[in-house]
């Protein structure tokens, strides 16, 4: 077997994703507070809004549809009349939509990040690997998209059974051979993500306040006199 294959589509994902979880606990236990998001939204509020919310909207609706599509095996769409071939359709056209909303919202708040004099300041290094990684992952799987749209490869055949494997632990990284270096180059880069996160402010994805969702109303009373 091809010894790079199996280092970059057997070795490399269990790598990134043992240094995911481990990287996630020992954060989370040797540095507590340091685990949010670092908002700049008192830095900087007006130019925050748009960005963030259609980047958040777009990454998060791009994730759930990477779940569905790549982890619920095609024979389930066939059993409910979705064949590979409208499956296929449908994921090129809502994956360009989504995805398109999160590298715009990402592209304005790298912007963003770099003009606002207040919000550059307080920027790290790391928060501009954290972007650059993404607008390289979220663009290397865009610009899949619209190749898709003229040059079909059967993913749903290859790359997502491979991953089902990562997943459930019985890995057959034979089935990444003939797929496109289009396709390993946003699969790998992913991955490096995915391994980077714990050491980053992504770390705040694990800290949705869904709670909040579900908690008591707050009664608030206005300041003014009554008398
Ligand atoms: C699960 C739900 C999520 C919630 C509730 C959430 C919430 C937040 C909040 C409150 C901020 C700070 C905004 C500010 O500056 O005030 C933020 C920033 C950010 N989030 Fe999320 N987020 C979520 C998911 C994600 C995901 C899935 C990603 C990427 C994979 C992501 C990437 C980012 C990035 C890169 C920033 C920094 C943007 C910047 O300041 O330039 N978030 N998020």
């Amino acid at each position: 077997m091809n010894i790079l294959n199996t280092l970059a589509f057997l070795v490399f994902p269990y790598l990134a994703l043992t240094t995911f979880v481990v990287g996630l606990l020992y954060r989370y236990l040797t540095n507590p507070y340091n685990w949010n998001s670092k908002s700049s939204e008192l830095l900087d509020k007006e130019g925050l809004k748009i960005g963030i919310t259609i980047f958040h909207w777009g990454v998060i609706l791009t994730l759930l549809g990477h779940g569905g599509g790549l982890l619920i095996p095609q024979k389930v769409y066939d059993f409910v009349g979705i064949n590979s071939q409208v499956h296929t359709r449908l994921a090129l056209v809502v994956g360009f939509i989504v995805g398109g909303a999160a590298l715009l919202g990402l592209v304005l708040l790298t912007w963003r990040r770099i003009t606002k004099d207040r919000v550059l300041a307080t920027t790290t290094l790391n928060d501009f690997v954290t972007l650059g990684l993404l607008l390289f992952v979220i663009t290397a799987g865009l610009a899949n998209v619209v190749y898709g749209f003229f040059e079909h490869f059967d993913v749903l055949h290859s790359i997502a059974p491979w991953i089902r494997g990562i997943v459930t632990m019985t890995p057959d990284p034979t089935l990444m051979v003939q797929v496109p270096l289009r396709y390993k180059v946003h699969i790998l880069s992913a991955f490096a993500l995915i391994g980077f996160s714990p050491f980053s402010r992504l770390v705040h994805i694990w800290s949705a306040p869904f709670t909040y969702l579900f908690r008591r109303w707050i009664v608030f009373r206005r300041r003014e006199a009554i008398f």
